[in-house]
């Protein structure tokens, strides 16, 4: 009766009026998160500004949100069934991380509730090679890869060593990642569905935030740089903003601008990316929602990235990102060695030196490695804030 055209144009109407209505009951809508770590908590921190209602789930039951949202379901987020029930009395649903089961979330987006990301860019994100091959059917800059489904795969390819051997899915803080050098080194692949990726020697590792709202709006925080300890090759710092040239800085925001438009995704995108030597930049691998390398805005920017997450799905206008102060963010995680209820020692300190700001995530069992909580360094002088950063690297430990 309305033709195709005449279709658009209705969901057209009824996706402003839903958005709107959004908006205007902003204090009567109930906001689903799924996934209940410290990036859900910091997201319901920011949340309380506004007044809003969240809901939460996790299979933790002493998951960090719990005891901050009005009510929290333990339950398992792959679990399709799980999510229908968690979903159906929300009005929007975000989530925290993307190991999620989005064919529930694309059923639960059918029965009216708004779902931000939209799940078909969680699926997509969520899987490393769809990711890639996103990435070169747009023209984005990233290592050259090729599509692994087993061990064997991998080992086809020894002709291409040193390499890197990633899982496409279910990997996170470095752990379904792995860098092959040699043949010997080929029995550690892994046996299951991946990419297979040039190794990169890259001279800096930088991340950009980006948000885009309900209305197209697009703004793009201030790019961060990791701090590599000088001889053991792990991550040390986070420091904000980056030492780079300002071609570099245009080149990698407007790749993260071009990622959230292609994907035309609501929400927060966290892009993380390699400068070469040649100053080229190339994207690593993205995150749609509030990311590590973010957690300094806190502190240190006019608007949070979790206060940008919420204004970009509840269709508010976004915040300004400017940085008021350079900073730094140590992430504090369980000492290697200690497992059991966490201690922290030096806590009294670190705190004493002005502008270190101190987050604990509330998990009271450490482990090796585990993040316990970050600290943020404010100083306008960049020496002192790299002295501050080292001091609280060295001083603040979590252990049993
Ligand atoms: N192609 C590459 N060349 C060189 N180093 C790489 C490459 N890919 C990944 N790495 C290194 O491994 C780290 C982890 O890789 P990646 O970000 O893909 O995995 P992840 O499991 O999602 O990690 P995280 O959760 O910590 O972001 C990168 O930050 C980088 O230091
Ligand atoms: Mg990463």
């Amino acid at each position: 009766m309305f033709g195709q055209e005449g279709l658009k144009y209705i969901g057209y109407i009824f996706y402003i009026c839903k958005n709107n209505r959004m908006i205007n009951s902003i204090h009567t809508i109930t906001i689903g998160i799924l996934g209940g770590g410290q990036l859900g908590r910091m997201l319901v921190k920011a949340g309380t500004d506004y007044a809003l209602h969240f809901k939460s789930m996790d299979p933790d039951n002493e998951a960090p949100i719990r005891k901050f949202t009005n009510q929290f379901t333990q339950a398992s987020l792959t679990n399709y069934q799980d999510i229908i029930n968690f979903g159906k009395d929300c009005d929007l649903i975000t989530i925290e991380i993307e190991n999620v089961n989005t064919e529930a979330l694309k059923a639960l987006e059918k029965q009216g509730v708004v779902i931000y990301p939209q799940p078909h860019v969680i699926e997509l994100i969520k899987d490393k090679s769809a990711q890639k091959q996103f990435y070169q059917t747009h023209g984005i800059p990233t290592a050259p890869f090729k599509v692994v489904t087993n061990k064997k795969d991998v080992e086809a390819l020894a002709h291409k060593l040193p390499f890197v051997n990633k899982l496409a899915r279910e990997g996170y803080d470095g752990r379904g990642v792995q860098i092959i050098r040699t043949k010997e080194e080929l029995t550690k692949a892994f046996d299951a569905p991946g990419i297979v990726e040039d190794l990169i020697p890259f001279e800096k590792e930088i991340s950009v935030i980006v948000a885009r709202n309900t209305n197209g709006e697009i703004r793009v925080f201030p790019v961060v740089e990791l701090i590599f300890h000088p001889e053991h090759n792990l991550v040390e710092y986070l420091f904000a903003p980056a030492e780079i040239s300002t071609n570099v800085e245009k080149e990698a925001k407007q790749i993260a601008i071009n990622i959230i438009e292609k994907l035309e995704m609501v929400g927060l995108l966290a892009v993380e990316l390699f400068v070469t030597k040649e100053g080229a930049v190339l994207v690593n691998e993205v995150a749609p929602r509030p990311h590590n390398s973010g957690h300094q805005t806190i502190e240190a920017n006019i608007t949070s990235q979790y206060e940008q997450h919420l204004r970009a799905i509840l269709g508010m206008p976004l915040g300004a990102t400017d940085a008021l102060i350079p900073s730094a963010m140590v992430n504090l995680l369980g000492e290697e060695g200690y497992q059991g209820r966490a201690i922290y020692q030096g806590l009294k300190e670190v705190m004493k030196e002005s502008g270190v700001h101190v987050h604990l995530y509330g998990k009271s069992q450490t482990r090796p490695f585990r993040k316990m909580g970050h600290v943020t360094i404010t100083d306008s002088d960049p020496k002192q804030l790299k002295r501050k950063a080292n001091f609280v690297k060295d001083t603040l430990k979590v252990i049993a």
